[in-house]
């Protein structure tokens, strides 16, 4: 009896072990696992704090928060939803509010993402004090035209100047452009002129010249419609006339099912043409009120997201991609629609990835070669242990190969490189990284990959 009750409590804690252990190594889903390594292309989430759990606050802002977590392992951009408006950043004609940037840049700089600009110069959310009413078109202040401008550049002055080297792109100019192709009529362009532009685009050169200057505009993302046409002839002609505009964004705030990707990718083909990028800005993808909550509108969802990250991965056109939330508990969506659509981000709103999130990830995993870790898990060859300061691989299958395994950190950047016999045969030392999670590539003698991932203390 005494030996049974001893042979269960060995095998329970057997289990507890080995279960513990499984737990350690199961790769977790992570999107910057693939994203990380794509060169010189971008995948962010814009955040706000009114409605992300305060992410402007440090004190909420920790790693181990989920919301936070989600951020640091599934992107390396990140744009402010609201906090660099203009009547956030700038809410005196004297004053103006940097600390929300500041954050956004050294959240940026301590987990490896990217910050974004956004926006100088828009019609909407203006402070009260400027007395453009509510449409952002009123005067009510008479400005001149030389008055006004003076306000703008000492606008866009101090703020690039302020984030000079820490936020490398910009969302100059916003939504300039009425659906007709035409120059939307806000108070910039009736007070200053058509050329508002020219002149926000040139002291925001002046101001950082290694930034790169972004013309955003929503519904404007397929080639031929009147409103891309402007968009696009205007650009052209500010190349033309030499001035610094280097992209063209698309802000993509798209409906399930509606988005036409040979007329995006054809728009894209001809900035690519006079030497202008192209970047994905806002994404989102609402799904209607009366097919939220069904599969089939997730899965075709999902479609529509993998082709937006394709015209990124797949073309030298676009440099980069922003989603505008990324989880649906603090989407915009359903307000700005009158809750006639939601749903339209890649993780529901208890956090967890949606198939669109999934669909992403796997079809980054064909894009760049890997096997299905899931699978791999099942089946691996080897186990990946890391203890303290040390990283050790145990083969399960005495006849698996490895060729080379190299180190990335979150950031997408090769760490290390190690030979077989270092991380095999002995315990390979950790000691030159800082703490943090890092990626393990185990390339074997057929060039297959495996990806995990571990944690450095
Ligand atoms: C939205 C924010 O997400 C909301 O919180 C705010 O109430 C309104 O603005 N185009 C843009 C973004 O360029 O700045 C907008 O953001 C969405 C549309």
């Amino acid at each position: 009896m005494i030996i049974h009750l001893r042979m269960k409590q060995k095998i329970i804690i057997i289990l507890f072990l080995v279960s513990g252990f499984f737990n350690q190594v199961k790769a977790q889903d992570s999107l910057r696992l693939y994203l990380g390594q794509i060169p010189d292309k971008y995948f962010g989430t814009s955040v706000a704090d009114a409605s992300n759990e305060a992410f402007f606050q440090t004190m909420y802002n920790l790693p181990g928060r989920t919301y936070t977590k989600r951020i640091i392992y599934n992107f390396n951009a990140l744009t402010a939803g609201n906090e660099m408006k203009f009547y956030a950043i700038h809410p005196q004609p004297d004053g103006f509010a940097l600390d929300n940037g500041d954050k956004l840049c050294d959240f940026g700089e301590q987990h490896g993402l990217h910050p974004r600009g956004h926006t100088l110069v828009w019609h909407a959310q203006l402070p009260s004090w400027l007395g453009a009413g509510n449409t952002g078109y009123e005067n009510n202040n008479e400005y001149t035209r030389d008055s006004l401008l003076s306000i703008l550049k000492h606008h866009i002055t101090t703020i690039v100047s302020h984030y000079k080297g820490r936020i490398k792109e910009w969302d100059v100019v916003n939504e300039p452009f009425e659906g007709d192709g035409s120059l939307r009529k806000s108070i910039w362009q009736q007070v200053i002129g058509d050329d508002y532009i020219d002149s926000a685009f040139v002291w925001a050169h002046q101001a950082d010249p290694d930034a790169t200057l972004v013309l955003n505009e929503y519904g404007a993302e397929p080639w031929g419609t009147s409103k891309s046409n402007g968009m696009y002839n205007k650009i052209k002609s500010l190349v033309e006339n030499g001035i610094p505009v280097h992209a063209a964004g698309f802000q993509c705030h798209a409906t399930l099912g509606q988005s036409n990707f040979t007329m995006i990718k054809n728009n894209m083909e001809r900035y690519h043409e006079i030497g202008v990028s192209c970047v994905i800005t806002e994404l989102d993808i609402r799904i209607p009120a009366n097919q939220m909550g069904t599969q089939a509108a997730w899965d075709a969802q999902a479609s529509d997201y993998v082709n937006y990250v394709k015209l990124m991965t797949e073309t030298d056109y676009c440099h980069g991609i922003v989603v505008w939330g990324f989880t649906d508990k603090y989407s915009w969506i359903p307000a700005h629609t009158n809750y006639t659509a939601g749903e339209a981000c890649l993780f529901n709103d208890l956090l967890n990835p949606k198939p669109a999130y999934y669909a992403i990830e796997n079809y980054l995993k064909t894009y760049l070669g890997y096997d299905d870790i899931k699978q791999e898990l099942k089946h691996k060859p080897f186990e990946l242990i890391t203890k303290y300061n040390e990283l050790y691989i145990h083969l399960l299958d005495p006849g698996f190969k490895i060729k080379q395994t190299t180190l990335y950190n979150v950031m997408g950047q090769v760490v290390d490189a190690i030979t077989n016999e270092q991380i095999v045969e002995t315990n390979y030392t950790l000691n030159h990284l800082h703490s943090g999670i890092y990626i393990a590539i185990i390339t074997d003698e057929n060039n297959k990959n495996y990806a995990t991932r571990f944690f450095k203390q």
